[in-house]
Order: structure tokens, then sequence, then C-alpha cells
């Protein structure tokens, strides 16, 4: 059976340091803030602003929602963008997405300061990502690296498998991976003979968002499983995109979902948010 990766308990641990060099920062007379758009009401996108504003309110990070109708022109979330980037007080910028229609998401996180892109999505940023000379990673990738760490994982010359290729997750999952010196193989839609290479992982991520996407065939005995999935289920319940029943039997690690990549993202934004306000500052 494998070992159960605890994000959820990492991501606690996490959470404590971040708020004790909050601290610290605010000894300096450095007030980590982070600012949050969201436009619109699509119910996932606001309960996971509420946790971003939970999770910043228990680190001791000051956060300020703007809290927009679906209505919003793009000219006016450009302008808030600008204003917030001329804002010494605010350190990161966050714009929950997806957008509603007819606002352009990419036009929108250009827009955003690169020193202050907390997701790390501006090109700028995904460039830097790419070269292995960056300050922000995007928070999933950099979580995922994280739990790896955490448990003693090794990259260097394993087999690692990325399942989808999201500019969010699947890309520069692969670049992390890679910098981290594991032989990566990038997989997707029209990927043909999927299992034979998944088989092939001795690390394996998947960020399709099917749910039982990876069986146990698709699994090599003794294969690191990470799930970034996160679906909703025939019984409506929140499940990852792996078969984590019969996968757990033949995997030596595997993140469940919920409680494994989950969390790890959220402490990776207040990780990039004390990065930004210490970037600011010049610490
Ligand atoms: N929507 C889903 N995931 C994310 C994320 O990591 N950042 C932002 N800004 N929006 C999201």
């Amino acid at each position: 059976m494998a070992v159960i990766i605890d994000g959820k308990a990492l991501a606690a641990r996490l959470r404590q340091q971040i708020k004790e060099e909050v601290a610290r920062l605010k000894e300096q007379g450095v007030h980590p803030c982070l600012a949050v758009i969201l436009v619109g009401d699509d119910p996932a996108s606001c309960f996971y602003v509420n946790n971003k504003e939970k999770d910043c309110a228990e680190c001791g990070i000051k956060s300020i929602k703007y809290a927009l109708p679906a209505t919003t022109s793009e000219a006016e979330l450009l302008g808030l963008i600008a204003k917030l980037n001329a804002d010494p007080s605010v350190h990161g910028i966050l714009v929950q997405l997806p957008l509603p229609k007819g606002l352009s998401a990419a036009r929108v996180i250009t827009a955003i300061s690169p020193d202050k892109d907390v997701d790390a999505f501006h090109p700028e940023n995904v460039g830097r990502v790419m070269q292995g000379k960056y300050t922000f990673a995007p928070c999933t990738p950099a979580g995922v690296m994280k739990l790896l760490e955490a448990y003693s994982i090794p990259v260097e010359g394993r087999e690692c498998v990325v399942v989808g290729r999201s500019n969010i997750v699947g890309k520069p999952q692969a670049m992390l991976l890679l910098h981290a010196n594991g032989t990566v193989t990038m997989c997707h839609s029209k990927t043909v003979n999927l299992a034979e290479i998944t088989r092939r992982a001795d690390i394996l991520v998947c960020a399709v968002g099917k749910v039982n996407f990876i069986t146990a065939d698709m699994v090599k005995p003794g294969a690191v499983v990470i799930d970034v999935g996160m679906n909703v289920n025939d019984e409506g319940k929140l499940t990852g995109d792996v078969d984590f029943a019969a996968v757990e039997k033949i995997a030596s690690y595997i993140t469940p979902a919920p409680g494994g990549v989950g969390p790890m993202t959220r402490a990776m934004l207040l990780d990039n948010t004390l990065k930004a306000a210490k970037l600011a500052a010049k610490i």
C-alpha cells in the first residue's frame, strides 16, 4: 500500500512558517498585502476567493477583495489593475479566473505588474519559469514540488510523466520537474497509447479534470502518483483524476484528492505573496 501524501498537514506547517515570517516582516515595517479581484459571481470562484482571504487572515497577510459585477468592462478592470500596480502598499495582485465572457484573460493578466503577479501567469513570469530563473512559480506546480521535497522523493534522473498541458498546471509542472533534473514526458488528449507512457513513470502527475482517468493498469508498481484533478463525481463528492482505491494498492506514494495538492496550491499563493512583499521591500 502506498504512503498517502498529506498535503493538508504540510500546508498547515507552511502556513505556520509563513505566519512567523510575516510577523518578522511587520517588525521591519513591511505589511504584506494581496489584492484579489473577482469578476462576476461564479460559485466556484467565490469559494476559492473566500478561501484565499481566510488563508491570508490566518497568516497575518492583509487581503483586499474587489468583487466586481459580471458587467464590468475590460477598461474598468484594466484601470483597477493599473491603480493596484501603482500602489506600493499592495504587493500581490490576483485576478480570479475564469473571467466572464467578453473579458480577455490574456490581456488582463498581461496588465498585472510581473513583480506583483503572485499567480505567475504573466508572460514574463512564464518565460522566467521556462528559463529556470524565477521569483514566482505557479502555485499548483510549485506546491507539487514542495510535496515531493517534503517526502524526500527524488526527481533527478527519474522518469516523470505529466498528463495535461494547461498553461496553469501541466506546462509549468513539466518545467519545474525538468529544472529538478527529471526526464519529463508530457501527455495530453491527443497522446496515442497513453497507458504505455504513463506506465513508464516513476513520478506521474495527472492534471486532466476527469474522474477515474488514471486507472491501476496505467501505473507502474512503486510509482509516485500526484493527483492534481478536482472533480465532482456521480455522487456529488469532490474527487481527483486518479482511481485512488485501486492505485494506492500499487503506488509507493499517492496524493489524496481532496487533501493532497489543493491545500498546497493555497499555501504557495501565500508564499508568493510573501516573496512579492520582500521583493518590493528589497529584502
Ligand atoms: N482559477 C482556478 N485556479 C486559479 C488560480 O490558481 N489562480 C487564479 N487567478 N484563478 C484560478
